[in-house]
């Protein structure tokens, strides 16, 4: 089986006017299927970046990127829209949920976009939001939810069309310790018990201590990939 994804050189350049920002120069590694990683390293040294273009929200300057052996440097917005819906699941420092939806409507909400008919939504829906503990808030909008359970709809929102691998970008950035304590709980649960690949990436040295692999970036390059 093809690694979840593999990077080969990978360079990203964002250009403002005259001013050339090199965010990622020369990236390269693998994701396996099943791994639950911590990408770290200091403000500005590209984490985000390097997330974005993993997940299908940009392309890269130049270099590769591999998702499940498929070649998405390349591709066009539409490619890339379709892949990342199908394949990749996003969890957001800030949520980024709708508020006027419920629980249980946010998180159906990517199914309409895959096509999966409407009477197999619900039981999936339903599902998932008791996987993450929130059998009894499925009828509640996100300002009726607390930080922790708002974080645990946005998890089982990016889990709703069984990506290949999930994306969370400071998940606990926004949160009191003791519910992100149990936000990175859950994601060590989802990967242990249901085998869901996931990179967190944080700022937070106690979370990152809390996953087997540890990769650190600083100035858009790796300096080291450790396996615990
Ligand atoms: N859209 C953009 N246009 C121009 N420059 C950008 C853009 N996005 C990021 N950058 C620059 O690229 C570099 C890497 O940014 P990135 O957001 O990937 O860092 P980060 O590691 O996620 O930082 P943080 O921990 O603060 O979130 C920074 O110097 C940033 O200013
Ligand atoms: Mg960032």
């Amino acid at each position: 089986m093809p690694a979840v994804v593999k990077t080969e050189n990978l360079v990203k350049d964002y250009k403002l006017g005259l001013v050339v920002v090199n965010a990622l120069r020369g990236v390269s590694f693998e994701i396996q299927k099943g791994e639950l990683l911590a990408l770290v390293g200091p403000s500005g040294c590209g984490k985000s970046t390097l997330m974005h273009l993993l997940g299908c929200l940009d392309r890269p300057t130049s270099g590769k990127v591999l998702l499940d052996g498929e070649d998405i440097s390349t591709m066009n917005d539409n490619q890339l829209a379709e892949i990342r819906g199908k394949r990749v699941g996003f969890v957001f420092q800030t949520f980024n949920l709708l508020p006027r939806l419920s629980a249980a409507e946010n998180v159906e909400l990517p199914l309409a976009y895959t096509g999966v008919p409407v009477k197999e939504r619900r039981p999936r829906v339903e599902e998932l939001l008791k996987k993450v503990g929130l059998a009894d808030r499925m009828d509640h909008k996100p300002p009726e939810l607390s930080g922790g359970q708002r974080q645990r709809v946005a998890i089982a929102r990016a889990l709703i069309n069984n990506p290949a691998i999930v994306f969370a970008d400071e998940p606990t950035g926004n949160l009191d310790s003791k519910s992100g304590e149990e936000i990175i709980a859950l994601f060590k649960q989802l990967n242990n018990n249901e085998g869901v690949t996931i990179v967190m990436v944080t700022h937070d040295a106690n979370i990152a201590a809390q996953t087997r692999r540890n990769i650190q970036l600083k100035d858009g390059q790796i300096i080291s990939d450790e396996n615990r």
